[in-house]
């Protein structure tokens, strides 16, 4: 027999409200994903920082180690880290947030791209030259991620602990997705000249996409990362793809 324990009846009805929203949407990770293993990325790291809270592990964007002491991730996401590096950490290896797998890193300095800067697309913040790296309080032990550009790919795969839809916050889980690169005149076509194809990667449809939390991690096209998550008009919108930051030029 298992006893009702208030604890357990929470967790029952809590689990229920947070299900349904998932079901509800038909393809909603990474929107219109499945769940991921860190194991199948290595590199991928989890950003964050233990005084934000609001999120376990503190985590708040995604992240690709590209050297043993080397961070990749979006400016967006560090520019308030900027004089309290410290203050970051780099997880790797943890499937699912709410878990204490793998290993934190503290950080020790925040290079953010020379031209990065920031202008807005309605109410969206749209990131140019959208980089930055993070160097680790010490080298880890696991395989680096390889760099590249797209070329002729046309679907590539995005990861990230990010919201699973427009409104869902909760979201602890690696999921992954793959995405469609639908070209550059599908972003111009969305975003004008807010989309810039030389330091920006036009990535995901309605039905696959990233969003709050995954920004910083990775588009894999080829075998290699070649963006990572910067910004968009809502997620998984119609006629809306995601913008992911070129890798043309590392900070
Ligand atoms: N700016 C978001 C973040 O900080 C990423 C948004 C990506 N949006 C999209 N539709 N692909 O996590």
């Amino acid at each position: 027999m298992t006893s009702l324990s208030p604890r357990s009846l929470l967790t029952a009805v809590l689990g229920a409200a947070l299900a349904l929203p998932l079901t509800a949407v038909p393809a909603s990770a990474v929107l219109g994903g499945a769940p991921a293993s860190t194991a199948t990325y290595p590199w991928l790291a989890a950003v964050g920082s233990p005084v934000f809270f609001v999120r376990p592990s503190g985590q708040f964007c995604g992240g690709a180690l590209i050297e043993p002491d080397r961070v990749l991730t979006a400016a967006h996401c560090v520019t308030l880290f900027r004089s309290v590096p410290g203050l970051l950490t780099a997880t790797f290896g943890r499937d699912d947030l709410t878990g204490t797998g793998g290993e934190t890193v503290a950080v020790k300095s925040v290079r953010i791209h020379p031209e990065y800067r920031e202008t807005s697309f309605k109410d969206e913040t749209v990131g140019h030259h959208d980089l930055a790296v993070l160097t680790l309080a010490r080298p880890v032990n696991r395989r680096t991620a390889a760099l590249g550009t797209p070329g002729p790919a046309r679907t590539g795969w995005i990861a990230g602990w990010g919201f699973t839809s427009e409104n869902d916050l909760f979201n602890t889980r690696l999921r992954a997705a793959r995405a469609p690169l639908p070209g550059n005149a599908a972003c111009e076509r969305a975003y004008g000249d807010s989309f810039d194809p030389s330091d920006m990667v036009c990535a995901g449809s309605a039905a696959a996409d990233s969003c709050q939390f995954d920004s910083g991690g990775p588009l894999i096209a080829r075998g290699r990362v070649v963006g990572l998550v910067s910004w968009g008009y809502g997620c998984g919108r119609p006629g809306y793809p995601g913008v992911y930051a070129r890798l043309d030029s590392l900070p």
